[in-house]
């Protein structure tokens, strides 16, 4: 049972992020490095009344195990009936219980991070649901609703109590959304508080950060999300340092093309919503995160926003390429980039 948090190898996750980590994103980082997998969130009133609508979402091949299907919803027994059915169509190693999204949407239908705020709610989505399924069942959570309310010490002992196996802490409240920076201190905290495995996420985007956390806390393993769609690599260069102490060559340019590339052909390949056009307009955003981890990124972006077509891409390459030769990329990433001619 979650056999890959009880071995010496220190697993690091992909983080489930909605409209993101899709069935062809999460292959990629499997390639590149990822331990373990989830799927984005899916609603577990979605599972049971439109299969086919939501089913997609819980797509993923054989490869990618270990592998998480994430449910969210307010109603223990509704979601582990929601759970069963994910597990009659795909048993998927484990199925994770989202405590932490932010969302209005969700919140305000007593989901994601608002359980946090109702912990009798909570405890009672996890016992139901963990006594409904046959394979373990895991939780993600943020550390509380607010500055004022951090309890996730409490609510991580609480769902140990309720049967739950793991759980990841994502540092930061839900009056934080994104801003500020992850709290490893209530991290490591609540790792030292249950005897399941803790899972730390917030903030990681290097081999030096794993080791970093690592060291500090006794987490059991890493969650890595936003550093992955700039750079899908960091798994196996955060493996890499982990191993050798040693930072890795980053991704030259070249590959990073590539790479985005064959995210565009493979996206392609398995939509059953549209052609070329729909899908490159599609994933603009994607490609535009993927510009983060290049020098001259903002340039990118202002032709990524426009993109339409494969060849397009080679066209904004070959661009790309002339104006790094005469130097007028910035050096940096994410910096002020490219250099207007008439400068
Ligand atoms: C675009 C986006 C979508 C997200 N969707 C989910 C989700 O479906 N389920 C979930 O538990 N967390 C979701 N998250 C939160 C991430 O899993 C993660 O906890 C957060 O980004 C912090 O980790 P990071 O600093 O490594 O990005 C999402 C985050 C982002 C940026």
């Amino acid at each position: 049972m979650l056999s890959w948090l009880h071995s010496e190898h220190f697993p690091l996750y992909l983080a489930p992020m909605a409209g993101v980590t899709d069935v062809t994103f999460r292959g990629i980082c499997k390639e590149l490095g990822a331990d373990v997998l989830v799927t984005e969130f899916v609603s577990a009133e979605g599972i049971l009344q439109r299969d086919d609508r939501t089913r997609h979402y819980t797509d993923f091949d054989d490869g990618q195990r270990p592998l998480g299907v994430q449910l969210f919803g307010a109603d223990g027994v509704r979601m582990g009936e929601a759970a069963r059915k994910i597990i009659d169509w795909k048993q998927p190693d484990f199925i994770d219980i989202n405590f932490g999204c932010p969302v209005n949407k969700v919140v305000s239908k007593n989901g994601g991070s608002s359980l946090l705020k109702n912990c009798p709610l909570l405890a009672s989505v996890a016992r139901e649901v963990a006594k409904a399924v046959p394979i373990p069942v895991t939780a993600k959570m943020r550390i509380g609703w607010d500055a004022q309310n951090i309890n996730a010490v409490e609510v991580a002992r609480i769902l140990e109590d309720c049967g739950i196996q793991a759980i990841t802490v994502h540092g930061r409240t839900r009056a934080q959304g994104y801003t500020g920076l992850a709290d490893w201190e209530v991290i490591g905290q609540v790792a030292d508080a249950v005897k399941i495995p803790v899972i730390g996420n917030g903030d990681v985007a290097s081999g030096l950060d794993v080791e970093v956390r690592r060291a500090q806390t006794n987490v059991r393993g890493i969650m890595i999300g936003r550093a992955a769609m700039a750079n899908p690599w960091v798994f196996q260069e955060a493996r890499h340092y982990l191993t050798t102490g040693q930072h890795a060559t980053p991704a030259t340019v070249e590959q990073r093309f590539a790479l985005m590339r064959r995210h565009c052909e493979l996206a392609i390949s398995r939509s059953k919503r549209g052609g070329e056009f729909e899908v490159i307009r599609s994933m603009r955003s994607r490609l535009m995160s993927y510009t983060r981890s290049i020098p001259g990124g903002k340039y990118l972006r202002g032709r990524f926003g426009q993109i339409a077509s494969l060849m397009e891409m080679d066209d904004i390459l070959a661009d790309y390429q002339t104006h790094q030769q005469r130097g007028l990329v910035s050096q940096e990433s994410d910096a002020d980039d490219v250099v207007t001619e008439a400068n």
